[in-house]
């Protein structure tokens, strides 16, 4: 027999709801503001439309649909309900993307975003619209996908209960454990405030330190405190911003178009103190070269933080736009912080993989451990795959006889066995591989799995939640 569960975070799974606009809502048509009726199936560049949003696509995008014609457009920051003028600016195949020009009618569901930079920045997009509306917005997608791409009937999902209902956090703010800010030499300013723009290009005030604006890996907004991290980690990200521009310190962003230019990234991660359960920060600098000494007055600015146990440096040559360095120093501290799961102690490095939300990745596991039935007589064998450091695994590893855990990044295989040793967990085989490599004889390799874990389809892009996981348990 196989059953597939699926796990997400919350309540309300069949009720399913499409806003479909009426024809009177459309014939309130702006005549000055919007092309006449497309002749056309395709809409063209720069013509423009009058739409609504029916629903969150993926990377929260609104999406539409043009009346006349049915096709579909893409709108970022538009919300589900809201009546909009939008002009196209791109097309791709069968979908083309808008640009709201106007709103007429706003969106259902909105909420006062409490973070001052959420209209421009890329790192919350959907910050105005409830939380209560972002978790129906992602478990209609994750619906639409097993529909779509898994090929389930509604009926299916419905009866064989296989889509769980959404299970939501118990925070919204202040729950990621990793945020990456980049260095940028000139700040990004959305066109409202251009009049704040310091004059001189060149003053080291334009100096931008934060997230991208949306979909560019070349603007960066300026960033002082961001309420998805914590805040230790906030206190760090002030710290740094109060100085590095400092013209005395001789520190230069690095110009991605010009490839010059020394401070690359800011990584903040955030643990635990496992005997203290204080919370513990990293807190590595992206550099294009090796200049401990020049680095100098930031680390020990940083250090000064109780909660600051790590200071790393990434060197990171290449001209791309990673945080992953070829070359790790650690320059204060620890190489690396701790964070519990269920009862065990994970060892965090500067660039191992692990869940982002700590606390919906404890619900995550225990949803996890419930749905895959484990018999809990040590007579089960897993297969963990896409395991990164070995997480999951390793928290079923207590009730079955053996965990195998197959991912493609060696380092993340070094943690997971390291994480396997300091839990004193002995029944777990962690292997380096492609997982889109393997062949027919791929199953000799362990003995026949009782319970298959396949951790790689994250849609983590709308709220602190996780998106899905999927058992299948095959006997
Ligand atoms: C979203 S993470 C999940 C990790 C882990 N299951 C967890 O929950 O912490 C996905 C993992 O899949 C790994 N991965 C991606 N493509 C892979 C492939 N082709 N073969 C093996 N592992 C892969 C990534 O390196 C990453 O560690």
């Amino acid at each position: 027999m196989t059953s597939i569960s699926y796990l997400t975070n919350t309540l309300l799974p069949l009720h399913i709801r499409r806003f479909r606009p009426s024809l009177s809502t459309l014939s309130c048509s702006l005549a000055s503001d919007v092309d006449p009726a497309p002749n056309s199936y395709f809409p063209k560049r720069g013509q423009t439309l009058e739409l609504v949003c029916e629903s969150l696509a993926f990377k929260g995008k609104g999406l539409c649909k043009v009346t006349q014609t049915g096709f579909v457009v893409l709108c970022d920051r538009a919300l589900p309900g809201e009546h909009f003028i939008g002009r196209v600016t791109r097309k791709k195949g069968n979908y083309a993307e808008v640009t709201k020009v106007k709103t007429i009618t706003p969106p259902r569901d909105i909420v006062d975003a409490p973070c001052v930079y959420a209209p421009y920045c890329g790192g919350c997009k959907t910050q105005n619209l409830s939380y209560e509306a972002q978790l129906r917005a992602k478990e209609e997608q994750v619906r639409d996908l097993l529909i779509h791409v898994g090929k389930f009937s509604l009926q299916h999902l419905q009866l064989h209960a296989v889509l769980k209902p959404i299970v939501p956090c118990r925070i919204q703010f202040h729950y990621r454990n990793k945020m990456e800010f980049s260095f940028g030499p000139q700040r990004w300013l959305p066109k409202e405030s251009l009049q704040d723009r310091i004059v001189d290009d060149d003053a080291n005030e334009n100096y931008a330190l934060g997230l991208h604006a949306p979909g560019f890996f070349d603007k960066i907004l300026n960033v002082d405190n961001c309420l998805l991290q914590s805040h230790p980690a906030n206190k760090v990200l002030a710290a740094v911003q109060e100085c590095w521009r400092d013209p005395q310190l001789g520190f230069s962003p690095y110009n991605v178009h010009s490839h010059k230019g020394f401070l690359k990234h800011l990584m903040l991660r955030t643990g635990r103190d496992v005997t203290t359960d204080q919370p513990e920060v990293m807190v590595n600098f992206v550099t294009s070269s090796y200049k401990p000494e020049l680095l100098k007055f930031l680390v020990d600015k940083v250090s000064v933080f109780p909660e600051v146990v790590s200071v790393i440096n990434n060197v990171n040559t290449s001209v791309g736009n990673t945080s992953v360095g070829e070359e790790e120093y650690t320059l204060y501290g620890k190489s690396s912080i701790t964070e519990t799961l269920r009862g065990l102690t994970f060892q965090i490095s500067a660039n191992s993989f692990f869940q982002t939300n700590t606390y919906q990745a404890e619900v995550l596991y225990k949803l996890i451990e419930d749905c895959a039935g484990v018999k809990g007589d040590d007579s089960e064998i897993v297969l963990d795959l896409f395991c990164g450091t070995g997480t999951i695994g390793l928290t079923l590893a207590r009730s079955v006889r053996h965990v195998y855990g197959y991912e493609v990044v060696p380092q993340a295989i070094t943690d997971a066995r390291l994480n396997a040793k300091i839990n004193g967990i002995q029944n777990a085989t962690f292997v380096q591989g492609d997982l889109n490599k393997i062949d027919e004889n791929f199953g000799k390799n362990f003995p026949k799995p009782d319970i298959v874990i396949s951790g790689f389809i994250a849609l983590s892009f709308l709220i602190p939640t996780y998106s899905y996981v999927i058992c299948i348990s095959l006997n």
